[in-house]
């Protein structure tokens, strides 16, 4: 554990990537120095830091720890050796795009930039990185929560807050946003199975800033909007395909259903690092499978008889029509499509 408590979940002081871990919260709050490559893979794999553009952010520092590791080499080594760390932090997890855009961006500063130069040029795009997600996150609070009416109770799903992010949040930046205008009341948070990020890390977030928080079984997001007043869900994404469909945590898919069906909106909240242009629809994006034991035990202990089978994709796709409105620091696009969102970069 890390002596000293930084600020933020990620941090980067003295060469060394402090990751607040979330695996173990809200019970402890401890802080891993991560000093190599092989421990960025490990912290992101494992989920020590999760959420798209939290391990977008840290494999990019990851690569500033592969530069400092390969330092002794002459530059075509290096070069090559960083390249091939690159591409390992990639294989951490695949749904969330923003960990591959953010390994291509260090990728290009790694070819724009020659030995004596390279660390520094890294370490400042790394840093770079981190800063413009806290700012999209301000700027996509602040376009969000215009669509809040006052007196609102909104639900969300997952956890995208400060945790899951540089700082800030991006479902919860709106949420944030428009709580600090006196426009959300109650936030209801489901519990998010299997991996319990609703329980565990937004409602603990929502709490630390005294944001009434109601927690809920998954199982009853219906009951709640229809009977308590709810006028948006507000979730993240972890990759948005050009057409529009969004890959979010499990579940995602279903509350938009549900939105729909009762007639309340339905709102995804993500960086331009989560919109994945290559992927011309949601079928295109690879969706996590996980352990089954992550569904057949909890907290480690056996829920299930032996030998019960579970099947555990740990994302969905939700098509874009049933996406009322998408934020992104670059805009909002509404009723998104493929032409919509082909403006918003066009911009
Ligand atoms: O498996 P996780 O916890 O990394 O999944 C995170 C989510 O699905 C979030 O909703 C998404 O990354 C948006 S975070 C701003």
């Amino acid at each position: 554990m890390h002596k000293s408590l930084p600020n933020r979940a990620i941090e980067w002081r003295r060469s060394t990537l402090i990751l607040l871990d979330q695996r173990v919260l809200p019970e402890r709050v401890e802080f891993l120095p991560i000093k190599s490559v092989a421990a960025t893979h490990r912290a992101i794999q494992a989920m020590a830091v999760r959420g798209a553009p939290a391990i977008g952010i840290s494999a990019a520092f990851g690569v500033v720890l592969s530069a400092l590791s390969h330092a002794g080499k002459n530059n075509h080594q290096a070069r090559a050796a960083i390249e091939a760390d690159i591409e390992y932090l990639a294989s951490a997890r695949p749904t969330a795009v923003n960990l591959s855009w953010a390994l291509q961006r260090m990728q290009t500063c790694l070819h724009e930039n020659n030995t004596q130069d390279r660390l520094a040029a890294l370490e400042r795009t790394a840093l770079a990185i981190h800063e413009q997600d806290i700012a999209a996150n301000k700027t996509m609070g602040r376009l969000g929560a215009k669509y809040i009416q006052a007196q609102s109770n909104v639900m969300t799903h997952c956890n995208a807050g400060a945790l899951a992010t540089g700082g800030y949040g991006t479902a919860l930046g709106v949420i944030r946003s428009a709580f600090s205008q006196g426009k959300v009341q109650t936030v209801f948070a489901g519990e998010t199975r299997p991996w319990w990020q609703g329980s565990r890390l937004t409602a603990w977030e929502l709490q630390q800033e005294q944001i009434p928080v109601q927690l809920l079984c998954d199982a009853a997001a219906a009951s709640a909007l229809r009977e308590h007043n709810i006028e948006w869900v507000i979730v993240g994404a972890d990759r948005v395909a050009a057409n529009g469909d969004v890959a979010n945590k499990i579940g995602t898919y279903g509350l938009a259903v549900l939105a729909r069906h009762l007639g309340k909106k339905f709102m995804v909240v993500a960086p331009g690092s989560s919109i994945d242009l290559s992927s011309p629809n949601g079928a295109a994006i690879k969706i996590e499978q996980r352990g089954a034991h992550e569904i057949t035990q909890v907290a480690g202990k056996m829920l299930t008889a032996r030998g019960v089978n579970a099947w555990n994709p740990v994302f969905d796709v939700t098509p874009a029509d049933l996406i009322d409105v998408l934020v992104t620091e670059l805009g909002v696009v509404e009723n998104p499509d493929t032409d919509r969102i082909a403006q918003l970069f066009a911009r």
